[in-house]
């Protein structure tokens, strides 16, 4: 069993909002979309809760059958013979799927009446120019300390090019925007709640090259707690968004 200790940083922030989402009761029937390699859906499963993941990626996929997971390896939107879904999920997966309205539909279509769609993303368009700032300063800082970010992360492009602004742009240009996400969702549920959060230690964390688990961790700790004094302080924005969307009950 993994000790939610062991998780990765953004896991663990993830598990507790949709524990929060979920409420007290067990045993739900939860669909996972995009889980990548299942941290998050496995742990819910070892809370007891009944879990479907749907993960396109093979490789992802393959991970998540090893932790146990129920896996359909398929894209969403997808058909499924189930219409009792307590729960579905988008965690960083929702922005990736080209029909949003679709991907949206098709979430409603498998909940119950009365069940709850959880979305945790990002909202990258609206990132003031001083946010941008404390993030590259915060990447440059990492590096002069030693540490190395593979060539295909955001972190490792942002490093290796002279213009960050346009680097930016273009590693986000193939994704669905928040705001874009959220009016889909509030055109087909009840929107209970949204919140702005921490999400740039996931891209450092997520980015890290040949760090093993435990100083990864450490240093996921380190900059979410470094992220969270500096929006405390007026420095920069939040960069994540969090929501909870309800399906009519009747
Ligand atoms: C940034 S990763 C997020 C993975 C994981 N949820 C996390 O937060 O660590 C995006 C995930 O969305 C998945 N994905 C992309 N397009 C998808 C689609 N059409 N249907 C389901 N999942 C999709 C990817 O394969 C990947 O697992």
């Amino acid at each position: 069993m993994t000790n939610s200790n062991e998780m990765a940083v953004g896991s663990r922030e993830s598990l507790k909002f949709v524990e929060a989402a979920l409420g007290a009761q067990k045993g739900l029937k939860i669909l996972e979309v995009g889980p990548g390699s299942g941290e998050l859906a496995s742990a819910l499963q070892q809370m007891r809760h009944g879990i479907l993941v749907v993960e396109p990626s093979a490789g992802f996929a393959e991970v998540c059958q090893c932790r146990g997971l129920d896996t359909l390896v398929e894209p969403w939107p997808t058909k499924l013979p189930s219409r009792d879904f307590d729960a579905v999920l988008f965690v960083r997966s929702l922005h990736h799927i080209g029909d949003l309205s679709a991907a949206i539909s098709a979430a409603h279509e498998v909940l119950r009446a009365g069940g709850i769609l959880i979305l945790d993303d990002f909202d990258f368009k609206n990132v003031p120019a001083n946010t941008r700032v404390w993030f590259f300063r915060c990447l440059k800082r990492l590096e002069k300390r030693g540490f190395k970010f593979s060539s295909e992360s955001f972190p490792g492009q942002l490093l290796a090019t002279d213009n960050e602004f346009g680097c930016w742009t273009r590693s986000h240009d193939h994704i669905h925007e928040y705001e874009l996400m959220e009016q889909e969702i509030a055109a087909q549920f009840e929107v209970l709640h949204v919140a702005e959060v921490a999400y740039f230690y996931r891209y450092i964390e997520s980015g890290l090259a040949g760090l093993r688990d435990g100083k990864r961790i450490e240093i996921g700790l380190e900059i979410l707690r470094g992220e969270q004094d500096a929006v405390s302080s007026n420095k920069i924005k939040w960069l994540g968004r969090r929501l909870v969307a309800q399906k009519a009950l009747a």
